[in-house]
């Protein structure tokens, strides 16, 4: 875990002790919409730091809970991520979940068993109505309880709808433990072990448990005695501004702005606090979104930051000649990139550079670092990840602790344009990561003019801010069309709409035929050259969300 930079103010928090499962993030995320600060941490975080956390006082950074992630390994296995039983004796309530919570079964010396079928997908789950945990869940709809299991019809039980993945079952709590909640298929679904550790077999984070929210609700309020105050507000600008103002002293500031919300709303924050000595670096390299160079040169122009704009797009253009590996086109944009902003902020010459970096980009890097080993070949973001070295600058990241969705709060707090607002996030390596194999003048017109179009149909019909991103990928391949009497060959358009947590995970979004058909006959009446457009129904993962 890096260090915080100095200043910042520490709030009180739950942490979640990160095993590597696909939901940890969403439990952070839910503990905060909750409005509880949360944050992910590494599952092997040194104990006697969180016991520092724990001992810390009340409104001075102080850890009141921790949730164990679940994982995709089994506790079973010798090297499964394991952290020290100590965790459980800090003196502050816990909650594991799913491997999470087999995980505080196996620490507190009882058993865990390989199941013979697991569980996946939804289940009744039966619970004890006394417990804190379930403290005013009401039966669901389909209600009453039921199944198997002593309490059953005297009141006391409750039944509800819970999310399960498990393989293994857990067959013993060890010393203090208590079965709370059961579904058919797993006799402790839920348990306490003494007054607050707690584990439940299903995923409360996932919209697909009923009372999910409920039960992280209880847990936080009713168990950690959390305060309710994580928001994004003018207060939390204040804040933010005056620990910029703090960091930055007297300073000078260049700030790489892109166009996308992280580095505008990252520029509109430190302009708040130092006003002119940030300029921002806005360079156009010939792979932006049709009619995207003079939306945010207007954006920029109207928002009173000092600005420098440098259109390098046939400098890029040219290097891309002839590169087809989608690594290397990376690569060749990522050098070029920093030579052109290094001669821009040398002419400047500052001494900080601001970045939107924001919390799921920090954690990735961290998590893809500590297991370099087996992610052999991650895409390399294109981002000035060498500058702040090469032009011994200092970062500034008001962003860093911030997912998406607060990065969008905030900047509607700050009155960023709503053009930028509600963009969907954009790659650094921009439309080179949307056009397969080489980067030529006819892939870009087509990729740009066809993804004006899904965006276009998108707003009409009210699903723009309904999906993560949306956009059409081109490439080299050929198909045949008819056109009039004519047979012609054209490309293939793929068109690529998804709903996604973060980007993490991503789901193809199953957008209406009627849309997807109003899209693809705008196409291929529309773009010069295209014969053929395609759907991509791939999740991520295994597939990303760009093709390159
Ligand atoms: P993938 O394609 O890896 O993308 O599923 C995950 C998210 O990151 C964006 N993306 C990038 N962003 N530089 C960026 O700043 C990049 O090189 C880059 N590549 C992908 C992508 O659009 C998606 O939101």
């Amino acid at each position: 875990m890096e260090s915080r930079s100095e200043g910042v103010e520490e709030r009180d928090k739950v942490v979640i002790l990160d095993f590597g499962g696909q939901y940890s993030h969403l439990i952070v995320r839910r503990c905060r919409e909750l409005g509880v600060y949360a944050e992910l941490l590494p599952y092997d975080f040194p104990v006697e730091e969180l016991k520092k956390g724990v001992e810390r006082e009340k409104g001075k950074g102080k850890i009141m809970g921790i949730i164990f992630s679940g994982s995709p390994f089994s506790v079973l296995d010798e090297n499964s991520p394991k952290c020290s039983s100590a965790v459980l004796n800090l003196g502050v309530p816990v909650l594991g979940i799913c491997y999470g919570a087999q995980l505080i079964a196996h620490l507190n010396g009882g058993r865990v068993r390989r199941g013979e079928r697991g569980e996946f997908g939804s289940a009744d789950f039966f619970f004890k109505k006394e417990e804190r945990l379930f403290k005013g869940i009401a039966d669901s709809e389909s209600g009453g309880s039921g199944g198997s299991g002593e309490g059953e019809g005297d009141g006391k039980v409750g039944k509800t709808k819970v999310w399960m993945s498990h393989e293994d079952v857990i067959e013993d709590l060890g010393s203090g433990g208590e079965v709370i909640g059961w579904t058919e298929n797993t006799p402790v679904a839920a348990f306490r072990i003494r007054s607050n550790i707690y584990g439940v077999q299903f995923h409360p984070e996932v919209h697909h448990t009923e009372k999910g929210k409920e039960i992280l609700r209880n847990f936080l309020f009713e168990i950690c005695f959390c305060e309710r105050n994580w928001r994004i507000d003018e207060d939390f600008v204040r804040k933010k501004v005056e620990e910029i103002r703090r960091e930055v002293g007297d300073g000078r500031v260049v700030c790489a702005l892109s166009g996308g919300v992280d580095s505008f709303t990252t520029a509109v924050l430190v302009h708040k606090a130092i006003g002119e000595r940030l300029t921002c670096i806005f360079i156009d390299h010939g792979l932006l979104r049709e009619g995207e160079r003079e939306e945010v040169l207007k954006s920029l122009e109207n928002s009173g930051m000092r600005f420098v704009f440098v259109d390098a797009s046939q400098r890029f253009l040219s290097a891309l000649r002839g590169v087809k590996d989608a690594e290397e086109k990376r690569k060749v944009i990522g050098r070029l990139f920093l030579e052109v902003f290094e001669e821009e902020a040398r002419k400047i010459g500052a001494e900080f550079l601001a970045q939107g970096t924001i919390y799921p980009d920090r954690i990735e890097s961290a998590r893809a670092g500590a297991s370099k080993g087996r992610a052999s070949r991650i895409k390399s973001h294109h981002n000035v990840g060498a500058l702040p070295e090469r032009l011994n600058l200092k970062l500034v990241e008001p962003l860093r602790d911030l997912y998406k969705d607060e990065v969008r709060a905030l900047a509607k707090t700050l009155r960023i344009p709503e053009g930028i607002l509600k963009r969907h996030p954009f790659p650094g390596p921009g439309l080179a990561a949307r056009i397969i194999g080489e980067v030529t003048a006819e892939k870009l017109r087509i990729c740009r003019s066809a993804s004006r179009i899904v965006e276009e149909e998108l707003r009409k019909s009210g699903w723009y801010e309904r999906v993560w991103q949306a956009f059409a990928v081109v490439g080299d391949d050929l198909a045949t069309g008819v056109f009039g009497d004519a047979r012609k060959v054209g490309r293939i358009v793929i068109i690529r709409i998804v709903s996604s947590e973060e980007a993490m995970t991503a789901d193809f979004v199953r957008l209406p035929y009627e849309i997807l058909e109003r899209m693809s006959r705008r196409i291929t009446n529309e773009v010069e050259g295209v014969t053929w457009v395609a759907y991509a129904v791939s999740s991520k993962p295994p597939s990303t969300i760009e093709p390159c």
